[in-house]
């Protein structure tokens, strides 16, 4: 009874300082500084708790999802003594101190857990299966990007600095990289990035390349994600097609956010990413060739049958509203096509890609920006697609496959999500579109760059820092 009575009274200073600040000076604060000010006085500075109860120990008394957080703050709950803060901040500001609180919550989680940390030769436990990792190559790599299998045993992988390498079919890495590639730009984030072989590769030999495509011009570089195919001869890339470039105007300085994969339907379509290039709301626009999802015929045309929109897009938009996406796979169940894309500070997000969708960055999103200002108050806007499941904090999504091979039965046509910041493979069951399971198997071992299904059952991931190949494989 008595601390009933207590809290309240203790609550008054702060709540009075916090409604002394001016909306105009809370405006201009960031996340941490946001929360310093108005809240750390009372759940702690770590927000481990303190008159106000701990908002890091995962246990919620007004519900936990992030819409029960956001009404917890705006709304408050003055007789026990938290502040309604629905007048002193917007919508986007209480999303910013969901996000905050989230990344903390995380962090305090990982501290106390334990993840699959696996080791060579070791055996390591998930829910489902166990496996054990192997390498594939442990040196001569540098800053790998991407994998693909040729039907001879061979392998190939892209280096960003612009170099296609070959692993042999006995496992060792080819130290000549196969001559006469496209001129690649490494600039910034992006280079060479994408490597796919054609599924009917032993008829037609062609092999598909994604990378930063552009001029350096002194101190002037200009990019853009592009695409072309191509056939290795005797070492030597031969025969080059372009699939896809776009038009010059488009080519930017900003060295951020070039997407990029490809997919292959298996019905004489593929499907790929250009990233929205820090431009923003011209993901918005379909004639803008950034932040999209296209689909074209493997020789590079447009087929007709793909989505009509309001004005004439980029050929071959399929669809638009993305951010960074760096996965993507084609459900072997159903031919649904999903991507993984990175978000800014929280809302990394798995899509369904439906036809002439709009994704909705950055109108809506789950995240704020990096320096802790909000980018959108919205999560949701009619039109747009909402994610399958999103991440908060932020797991920097890149590299996405179903499994599809025998050797682990209980994963089959599970989706692998890698994870480049939180250094993970997160595996999720979904079943009608939706997550049903989610688990970490694969944590702290290197960022997680590409992830691939292979033909003999086994897994293939690329980790950057240390760069490496290496792949999982049945316990026993
Ligand atoms: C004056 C003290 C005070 C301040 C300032 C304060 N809180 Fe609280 N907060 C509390 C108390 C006390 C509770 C528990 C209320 C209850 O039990 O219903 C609480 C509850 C909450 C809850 C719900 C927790 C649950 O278990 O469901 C959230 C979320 C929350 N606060 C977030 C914040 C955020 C974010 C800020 C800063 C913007 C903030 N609080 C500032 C005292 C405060």
């Amino acid at each position: 009874m008595k601390r009933f009575l207590l809290l309240p009274l203790l609550a008054l200073p702060s709540v009075a300082l916090a409604q002394d600040a001016k909306p105009a000076d809370l405006s201009k604060l960031k996340a941490e500084q946001l929360c310093g000010q108005l809240c750390s006085g009372c759940h702690g500075a770590d927000l481990s708790g303190g008159q106000g109860g701990s908002l890091i120990d995962g246990e919620w008394k007004h519900g936990s999802s992030d819409a029960d957080l956001m009404r917890s703050i705006k709304e408050g709950n003055p007789q026990l003594g938290m502040t309604p803060f629905g007048t002193l901040l917007d919508d986007g500001q209480l999303r910013m101190m969901v996000i905050f609180i989230r990344e903390k919550e995380k962090q305090a989680k990982e501290k106390g857990m334990s993840f699959p940390k696996p080791k060579p030769g070791e055996v390591t436990k998930t829910q489902q299966e166990n496996y054990k990792i192997e390498m594939v190559v442990e040196n001569g790599l540098k800053d790998p990007w991407a994998l693909a299998f040729l039907p001879d045993g061979r392998k190939l992988v892209t280096e960003k600095s612009g170099r296609l390498r070959l692993i042999e079919a006995d496992g060792s890495l080819n130290p000549e990289p196969v001559k006469d590639t496209p001129q690649v730009v490494e600039h910034g984030q992006g280079g060479l990035m994408e490597v796919a072989v054609h599924p009917d590769y032993e008829k037609n030999g062609w092999i598909y390349l994604g990378f930063a495509d552009g001029a350096k011009e002194g101190k002037q570089v200009k990019t853009i994600t592009a695409y072309v195919r191509g056939k290795i001869k005797d070492g030597q890339w031969v025969e080059q097609q372009q699939i896809f470039k776009a038009e010059p105007q488009y080519y930017t300085d900003a060295g951020v956010h070039f997407g990029t994969r490809l997919v292959f339907d298996g019905k004489g379509f593929i499907y790929f990413i250009v990233g929205e290039r820090g431009g923003r709301m011209e993901v918005q626009d379909v004639a803008n060739p950034k932040g999209k999802i296209y689909r074209l015929r493997d020789d590079g045309t447009v087929p007709d049958d793909n989505p009509k929109f309001d004005k004439a897009p980029v050929p071959g938009v399929w669809t638009y509203g993305h951010r960074n996406p760096q996965g993507l796979d084609i459900d072997p169940r159903d031919g649904s096509i999903y991507n993984t894309e990175h978000g800014p500070r929280g809302g990394d997000e798995l899509n369904w890609v439906l036809p002439g969708h709009n994704y909705g960055w950055p109108v809506i999103t789950y995240g704020m920006d990096y320096d802790g200002s909000p980018i959108s108050d919205k999560t949701a806007q009619e039109g747009m697609d909402q994610p399958v499941t999103y991440w908060q904090p932020s797991i920097a999504t890149c590299g996405l496959a179903f499994y599809r091979g025998d050797k682990f039965p209980k994963w089959k046509n599970d989706l692998l999500v890698g994870a480049l910041a939180q250094q993970e493979i997160r595996r999720l069951r979904l079943v009608d579109h939706k997550v049903t399971e989610q688990e970490v198997v694969l944590k702290g071992i290197g960022r997680v760059r590409d992830i691939k299904s292979a033909k003999d059952g086994n897994i293939y991931v690329i980790l950057n820092g240390p760069d490496r190949v290496i792949r999982l494989v049945p316990a026993e």
